[in-house]
């Protein structure tokens, strides 16, 4: 499915005639937070390049959109808004003026073909491990259409531009690093492996390196992304390969940081030295992002997920005896391939039995190229409908019952903003939860105590504790 284009090359254009106005990008994103970091790292590249971020197509004179591909809603999105950029650019180039479209992300790497040949009006197709090449991309682009969405032997953020401190200080106390990317586990409903390619992680120094510079412009919270993060295992200066749960040791270290996370996690790669980690490192937060999928044995073993319902049931135990505070959250699909009732109850049992703070549910979306799409046994859209929205009801009521829990308790918040009403910020929690209270501006970017007074339906309110108490997790 995702056969890597080489470069190609369509019908040969006159370069644009030189603009004296400074050129804007708009950069649209879709799906998951590596693709969020992607786009940002897109725009550091393109701000190297002379362009200034605009907030719409319309503004912009290149646009790129950073595709998802994980179900088949998600890459239809892309198609249709692709239409309506097209008219766009047919608009400009009545009044004469030049519009170029790209297409990054995993829709790129799985369909770049079928996007060049359906779509006349896309300039640009480059996939997620070669972006770092969109500088030559975008010269080429001016000429002709142009395609890249090779697999290249060389690690990308290596040859992305440094990141300015104004850049930092704009984003946030917040930010996001990734350490591990693509998929060695092949789940027989997911594209990532072919279109995120083999597992590489990111050698510790340049993690380090990335963390400490962050940390330097302000960043109190960082969160380690990978699409396997625990199967990290990048090499140390000594050459020796380092597991994530060492990898969070030596960044807690660095001063400033006070929190970490990590997202998305494989039940199968969680180790004893990550969940030590839990017991061991207060800056990282109690709050875990465990996906199951399913709680059927029959399903788990169709969807090649590697473990059974039990042993994720060890897992969650033994992190709790690690860190007894900690919530959980979670991704499922329903309605895979020969799922019965008694599988689907068998979900609902185990997500009763885990009790989970968060999740993302899915009905599940056959994704051509991967082995579920291939079988017969597809589960009826309405069976899957009606399984969802049990689900989901579910899944809500724990939300639900776990925020109000927090009602009466004292939660550090790390503030990240000021909050939409005069007087007020905001921030999150260690689990995630937004809060809003009435304080000063100034506290953005510290951590501190806060009463839960009310939860509401997204988001929880607060009042700030005046007593201090050591920050940077949560007195339980
Ligand atoms: N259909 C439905 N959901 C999917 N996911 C991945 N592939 C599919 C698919 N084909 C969900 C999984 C995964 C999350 C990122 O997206 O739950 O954990
Ligand atoms: Fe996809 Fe995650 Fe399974 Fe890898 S481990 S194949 S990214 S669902």
């Amino acid at each position: 499915m995702s056969e890597s284009l080489k470069l190609i090359r369509g019908e040969e254009r006159a370069e644009a005639p030189a603009s004296s106005k400074p050129r804007r990008a708009f950069i649209k994103s879709y799906g998951c937070q590596m693709n969020v970091y992607d786009s940002e790292r897109m725009g550091d590249i393109l701000a190297v390049e002379g362009y200034d971020l605009a907030d719409s197509a319309e503004a912009a004179d290149l646009v790129l959109l950073n595709t998802c591909h994980i179900r088949e809603r998600a890459s239809e999105k892309v198609f249709s808004e692709l239409g309506r950029l097209r008219a766009l650019k047919e608009a400009r180039g009545a009044e004469g003026r030049d519009m170029l479209i790209g297409v990054a992300g995993c829709v790129a790497q799985a369909e770049g073909r079928e996007i060049m040949r359906r779509q006349g009006a896309v300039d640009l197709v480059v996939g997620p491990q070669s972006y770092h090449r969109l500088p030559d991309l975008l010269r080429r682009a001016r000429k002709a259409r142009v395609a890249d969405t090779d697999f290249p032997a060389e690690d990308k953020f290596a040859k992305l531009p440094g990141l300015s401190e104004a850049r930092i200080r704009q984003r946030g106390v917040s930010a996001f690093v990734t350490v591990q990317e693509g998929c060695d586990k092949f789940c027989t409903f997911c594209v990532v492996p072919y279109t995120r390619g083999a597992e590489f992680s990111r050698p510790v120094a340049r993690v380090v390196a990335d963390v400490v510079q962050l940390a330097r412009a302000g960043v109190r919270e960082v969160t380690l992304l990978g699409q396997n993060v625990n199967a990290y295992h990048g090499e140390d200066e000594r050459h020796r390969t380092c597991s994530l749960g060492t990898l969070i040791r030596r960044l807690a270290e660095i001063p400033g940081i006070a929190r970490l996370r990590y997202t998305t996690s494989h039940p199968a790669d969680m180790d004893d030295d990550l969940i030590t980690a839990h017991r061991d490192v207060p800056a990282l937060m109690s709050y875990l992002h465990l996906p199951l999928q399913s709680g059927s044995d029959r399903v788990l073993a169709a969807m090649n997920r590697k473990h059974r319902a039990a042993q994720y049931l060890q897992i969650v135990d033994k992190v709790r005896a690690a860190r007894p505070e900690i919530a959980l959250s979670s991704d499922f699909i329903v309605g895979f391939p020969g799922e019965s009732e008694a599988d689907f109850e068998a979900t609902l049992a185990m997500i009763r039995s885990v009790g989970y703070a968060g999740a993302f549910s899915f009905k599940y979306s056959p994704r051509p190229g991967t082995p579920g799409a291939e079988r017969q046994d597809q589960i009826d859209e309405a069976v899957k409908d009606e399984r969802l929205s049990r689900l989901q009801a579910l899944l809500e009521e724990q939300r639900q019952a776990f925020n109000a829990a927090c009602i009466g308790r004292t939660l550090d918040v790390l503030i990240q903003k000021k909050g939409r009403h005069l007087g007020q910020i905001a921030g999150r929690t260690p689990y995630l939860q937004a809060v809003h209270l009435d304080a000063p501006e100034g506290l953005i970017g510290h951590i501190v105590p806060v009463e839960i007074v009310a939860a509401g339906p997204n988001s929880l309110s607060g009042r700030r504790i005046n007593q201090g108490h050591a920050a940077g997790e949560c007195p339980t």
